[in-house]
């Protein structure tokens, strides 16, 4: 049968993204590595997924209709999603988004018809101001309205169970044996890894966190903690536990700092040729701490949630670098990282 190429919409696109080997991180640390990379589906980030998942879900339970607005909480990429979903379906789509997102994204969402509140960053997430508190309180007054959840709503790591999971378990050949992502809702460390779990008890699932996260303290103590530190990370950590976080299944959460993940996501781009976001840098910080850990013949999958390009203002921007302090302080991540490239 000839091979067309050849879709009815676009949505049809979302999934089944392309692995692809890191061969200086493999080769430091002796194993094989590969990145799941989700910047090559449609809405050029891994919230697609999900956000088509909880869309057809919503619509096979009746909770929206054509003419229906949804409404989601989001640092970005959820919003491009359910804003190019609803745009293709007819759906209004409101989103509220904390103010430290990217001008970049924020744009690009603007640009599919949606409409974007921003909310303050430093409030906790119970209050009034805050982008969830936003969200629900439009969801009561809007007649039509759904509101997605995607922290809460189960429909986001089933849909990693059912499509992330099974691609990386195939793409491997069953040879996965340590999955590694970062978690914000924690739907992709926990669908997908419980999808592995099931198939290979053995796979490790690692979490990658932020310095301004309680997950990883969570995790570990079982106790909820105030966070600290303030992050520039997007998609890395939460200040609230999730429904979605299934710590049960996550053998380890690593912390990274934002300048690292910067650095690593820079080294990415000019190394391999990847230009991906700012939380593949976190993930491959991570990576970079455990670089000891592994031993010959592991078979790692790293997931990069989304593409460099929204991040031009960002980590690809040196005067930001340098703003944020970045560019002094300790090199030792880039100087490492200049013995590999000689
Ligand atoms: C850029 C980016 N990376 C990573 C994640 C984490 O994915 P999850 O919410 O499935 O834990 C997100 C989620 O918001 C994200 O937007």
């Amino acid at each position: 049968m000839k091979h067309l190429n050849r879709f009815d919409n676009i949505l049809d696109l979302i999934g089944k993204t392309p692995m692809v080997k890191l061969r200086k991180m493999s080769a430091v640390s002796n194993t094989l590595v590969y990145a799941k990379m989700e910047s090559f589906n449609p809405g050029q980030s891994v919230k697609d997924r999900i956000a088509y998942h909880m869309i057809n879900r919503a619509e096979m339970d009746g909770k929206i209709k054509k003419g229906s607005t949804i409404i989601e909480a989001t640092s970005g990429n959820t919003g491009f999603s359910v804003a190019m979903i609803s745009a293709m379906k007819g759906y209004k789509c409101i989103l509220t988004v904390k103010d430290k997102a990217s001008e970049d994204k924020i744009k690009m969402i603007k640009a599919l018809g949606a409409e974007v509140i921003k909310c303050p960053s430093s409030v906790p997430g119970n209050h009034p101001d805050s982008y969830y508190s936003r969200a629900l309180k439009l969801s009561k007054e809007i007649p039509d309205s759904y509101y997605l959840n995607q922290n809460y709503d189960k429909g986001n790591s089933e849909a990693h169970y059912l499509t992330t999971g099974p691609e990386v378990w195939e793409q491997s050949e069953g040879r996965i044996t340590h999955f590694v992502a970062a978690a914000s809702t924690g739907g992709t460390l926990s669908g997908a890894g419980k999808f592995l779990k099931e198939r290979n008890p053995d796979i490790q699932i690692y979490g990658v966190d932020s310095e301004a996260s309680i997950l990883k303290d969570f995790h570990e103590t079982g106790t909820y903690s105030e966070p600290k530190k303030s992050s520039s990370l997007e998609g890395v950590g939460k200040n609230i536990i999730p429904a979605n976080v299934n710590f049960e299944i996550i053998d380890k959460f690593i912390r990274v700092s934002d300048r690292d993940s910067s650095m690593a996501a820079r080294y990415l781009a000019r190394t391999e040729g990847i230009m991906a976001g700012y939380s593949s840098g976190a993930v491959l910080a991570a990576l970079w701490q455990l670089r000891s850990h592994f031993s010959p013949g592991d078979f790692l999958v790293v997931l990069f949630p989304d593409h460099g390009s929204r991040y031009l203002t960002k980590i690809y921007d040196p005067e930001w670098l340098r703003a944020m302090g970045f560019l002094n302080g300790s090199q030792q991540l880039t100087t490492e990282k200049e013995k590999i490239r000689q």
